[in-house]
């Protein structure tokens, strides 16, 4: 009785995510567009937020992130951490701390930030802590790397002993999808499950590579490989078709006169002489993307075996309807 109550509480969960971060710096633009469709030229009619915004985001059908959208002006950052401190900080399991790479206070976002994290420490020292060094677009190519790495050393140095991850991010391109992914991944329920899963369903198929993307926010969930020496020349190709789908979806709505989170697909497909790959709705929350040996035979085998495997998945890894 009671490992199946803890196995539901398991399936089931909810997560309080802190999005903070000096005004202007992006916060609510890459919620609007992960979590409410919007596209990335739509965010400029996004007032300043006041105060906190609350919403919730489903991810999977089985994690609801609860998400305080914390408006970053002077006024309000200073209620965070003084009246509201217990009422915003505890029970957080993540944070997610946007600077701005066009800021010009680099010194005051930082103390800014190290107040934050102080708090964070003695209300959730559990939480994990994502920072997005954000609008990197707006760096001329070639210095990217160079003052991203900086940023990372300079943040490393004031977050305590919380568990953090960087990204570099813009809403102009595919590395929103990259973290926003990353930040989702590490809330997933059942990831081992999924996991283990999709690994014993490649080693059956022959499969080269397969990953999982949820549905309406077509971020990856996670990917699996045959071969996990092989290094493939497009490290970035996941997010890269998270973005493309995303436009898609987009594209559909606006020529069937629907919303982007009902419009779909059944299956994209690519055959070539040296291999299959396709991209296919798997069970209602997910879509799966496998690469599988070349030839007819191969690739209708992998599909059948796919739509055939939607109801164990659903059943071992508590992704359901
Ligand atoms: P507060 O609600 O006041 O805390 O601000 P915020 O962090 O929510 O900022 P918001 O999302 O409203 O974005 C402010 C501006 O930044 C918008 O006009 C966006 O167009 C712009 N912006 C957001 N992300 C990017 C990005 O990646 N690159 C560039 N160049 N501009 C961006
Ligand atoms: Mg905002």
């Amino acid at each position: 009785m009671a490992s199946k109550a803890a196995s539901a509480a398991a399936a089931s969960r909810k997560r309080k995510v802190l999005l903070m971060g000096k005004s202007g710096s992006g916060k609510s633009s890459m919620r609007s567009i992960i979590f409410s469709n919007y596209v990335a030229r739509d965010v400029r009619r996004l007032g300043a937020t006041i105060d906190v915004e609350h919403s919730h985001a489903k991810f999977m059908g089985n994690l609801t992130l609860n998400l305080w959208d914390c408006g970053g002006q002077d006024a309000f950052t200073e209620s965070y951490l003084n009246s509201q401190r217990e009422s915003v900080f505890s029970d957080a399991s993540v944070l997610i701390y946007v600077f701005d790479i066009e800021s010009r206070e680099l010194e005051r976002d930082l103390d800014t930030y190290s107040a934050v994290i102080a708090a964070l420490s003695e209300y959730s020292p559990n939480a994990y802590v994502f920072c997005l060094v954000h609008k990197m677009d707006l760096v001329q190519h070639e210095q990217r790397e160079r003052i991203y790495e900086e940023r990372c050393r300079l943040i490393a140095a004031r977050s305590e002993n919380l568990k953090l991850e960087t990204f570099a991010s813009s809403i102009w391109d595919q590395t929103l999808y990259k973290a926003w992914a990353g930040i989702v991944h590490k809330m997933v329920p059942n990831l081992a499950a999924i996991e283990k899963f999709l690994n014993a369903f490649a080693k059956q198929l022959q499969a080269e590579e397969i990953v999982l993307f949820e549905r309406s926010t077509f971020l990856m969930v996670t990917s699996v490989f045959a071969d996990q020496q092989e290094t493939n020349p497009n490290p970035d190709r996941y997010e890269r078709i998270s973005n493309i789908m995303k436009s898609y979806k987009h594209t559909v709505a606006r020529n069937t006169r629907t919303t982007p989170a009902s419009a779909g697909f059944l299956l994209f497909k690519v055959q070539t002489p040296t291999f299959n790959c396709f991209l296919a709705r798997f069970t209602p929350n997910t879509y799966i993307y496998l690469v599988v040996p070349a030839g007819e035979a191969a690739f209708n085998c992998a599909v059948l075996n796919t739509m055939m495997a939607r109801d164990v998945f659903a059943k071992r890894t508590g992704v359901e309807g």
